[in-house]
């Protein structure tokens, strides 16, 4: 099914026929957990634009999208930490459901301080979904209720992930060579 691979890309982690499977699965898992409850979608700009898209295709439920961007500096919980929010909610949550869409999740920081942001403005009930989890760079555990794949620590691009902004377009998930990054 995929074409030509990327000259850039060493090999396709994830095809498109193998994606596609992955977010059926999760829309059914996530069918069934909320059946017909409404839910604030949030997609975590940029990476997981792509993947949110087609999830959001797959839910029965009444659906309403936002969109947040955030970038963590620090490691791990202690106060040395921080998130700077870029692009914040235009909805209040309070009293809803929110799913956290998210591409991947890496050291963990990211999702860690922003699910507390978000748990601090009372949802009702406040998830985390990714694409994919690389366990092996944790350094901030998270409570994650949907993944679509663990994934080794490979430096991925496409189907939303990026490198420098690039391969975002691409239509599958790849390892990038390492002279392209090196
Ligand atoms: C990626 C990803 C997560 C974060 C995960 O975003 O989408 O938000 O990094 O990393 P962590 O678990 O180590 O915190 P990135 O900052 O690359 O922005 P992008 O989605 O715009 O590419």
């Amino acid at each position: 099914m995929d074409t030509q691979i990327h000259p850039d890309l060493k090999s396709i982690l994830v095809s498109q026929q193998e994606l596609s499977k992955i977010v059926d699965d999760i829309a059914d898992k996530i069918n069934k957990d909320y059946k017909n409850e409404e839910i604030i979608m949030i997609v975590i700009l940029r990476g997981s634009m792509v993947f949110s898209a087609d999830l959001l295709r797959r839910l029965k439920m009444p659906v309403k999208l936002e969109f947040m961007q955030a970038s963590s500096y620090g490691s791990g919980t202690s106060s040395s930490g921080f998130i700077n929010i870029k692009r914040d909610l235009d909805a209040d949550i309070t009293g809803k459901n929110v799913l956290i869409i998210e591409d991947i999740i890496d050291s963990g920081n990211t999702l860690f301080r922003l699910k507390n942001v978000l748990e601090s403005r009372n949802p009702k009930s406040c998830h985390i979904c990714t694409l994919l989890d690389k366990p092996d760079r944790r350094v901030t555990p998270v409570d994650v209720t949907y993944v679509g794949k663990v994934i080794p620590d490979e430096f991925v691009v496409g189907y939303g992930l990026d490198y420098n902004e690039y391969y975002r377009n691409l239509p599958y998930i790849g390892v990038l060579k390492k002279e392209i990054y090196e």
